[in-house]
């Protein structure tokens, strides 16, 4: 799913009853994709800003300047009600999951922690101040299962692991300190499944359940539309269940 359908990054909302703002960064990846058109779908919230590395504001994780602009301009339209990070790195024609130590790599640990870890920290940096007080809003960000540093019995994929379980714990401090400016908001980091995307599509192996984007999305909003402020801070799997850091 391309950001090129994508002719404005703000959606107007019809009807009064529609409330607040919803965002996504990562629009133009796999989940991200899906999430935005869910969103729209929905028709719940009065403007849907999606933010990729192709729309006007653009956003880049190495940049945080274009985060905050990215920040402004979305809750220059209203409450921010639910943000939603579905970037992330895996791979790229330089860099696949190491499989030993043998394979470990300064410059791909520091891309896998700028893109994973870091970027998503600045994301907070800039969405988490402007949350609403009162009233509840969600801040989630697409960690993985392989970041759980309890249910690691395979092994590999060391700087993926590492820099989605630093994500985990980035999330878990800025929740800390969420609940004292707005305490109905929830800061949380979920695992949407295996999804279809170009992510995953190297490593897809038989008898693996892997979902579609579109059922992934529908699955995380769900989720994230049941949890309430008790659960800020956690760490949870598409079907709403807590993973183990
Ligand atoms: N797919 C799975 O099975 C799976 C499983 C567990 C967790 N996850 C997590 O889910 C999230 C989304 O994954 P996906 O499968 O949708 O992957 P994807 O299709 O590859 O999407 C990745 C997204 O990250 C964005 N991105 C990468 N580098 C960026 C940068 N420097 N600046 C701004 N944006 C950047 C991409 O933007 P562009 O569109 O501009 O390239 C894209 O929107 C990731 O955090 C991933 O770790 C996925």
């Amino acid at each position: 799913m391309g950001l090129a359908r994508v002719t404005a990054p703000v959606d107007q909302g019809a009807t009064a009853a529609r409330v607040g703002v919803a965002v996504v960064f990562g629009a133009g990846g796999g989940i991200g994709g899906a999430l935005i058109a869910a969103i729209r779908a929905a028709e719940k919230f009065e403007h849907v800003v999606a933010f990729g590395r192709s729309t006007s504001p653009a956003i880049d994780l190495t940049d945080e300047a274009s985060l905050e602009r990215a920040a402004t301009f979305a809750a220059a339209h209203g409450e921010l009600r639910l943000v939603i990070d579905a970037t992330g790195f895996l791979h790229d024609e330089r860099h696949t999951p190491e499989k030993s130590w043998r394979q470990l790599d300064a410059a791909h640990l520091a891309r896998s922690f700028a893109l994973n870890s870091i970027g998503p920290a600045l994301i907070m940096k800039h969405v988490l101040p402007r949350l609403p007080r009162k009233g509840k809003a969600v801040f989630a960000t697409l960690s993985a299962r392989v970041g759980s540093i309890g249910d690691n019995r395979l092994g590999g994929w060391y700087s993926y692991r590492a820099s989605k379980a630093a994500l985990n714990q980035l999330v878990r401090t800025a929740a800390v300190e969420l609940s004292r400016q707005s305490p109905d908001a929830l800061c949380i980091a979920i695992h949407p499944g295996t999804v279809a995307t170009s992510l995953s599509a190297p490593f897809a192996t038989t008898g693996l359940e892997v979902h579609e984007p579109e059922a992934a999305a529908r699955n995380l909003l769900s989720v994230l539309a049941q949890l309430t402020a008790e659960s800020s801070g956690g760490f949870f799997d598409w079907r709403g269940q807590a993973v183990p850091w």
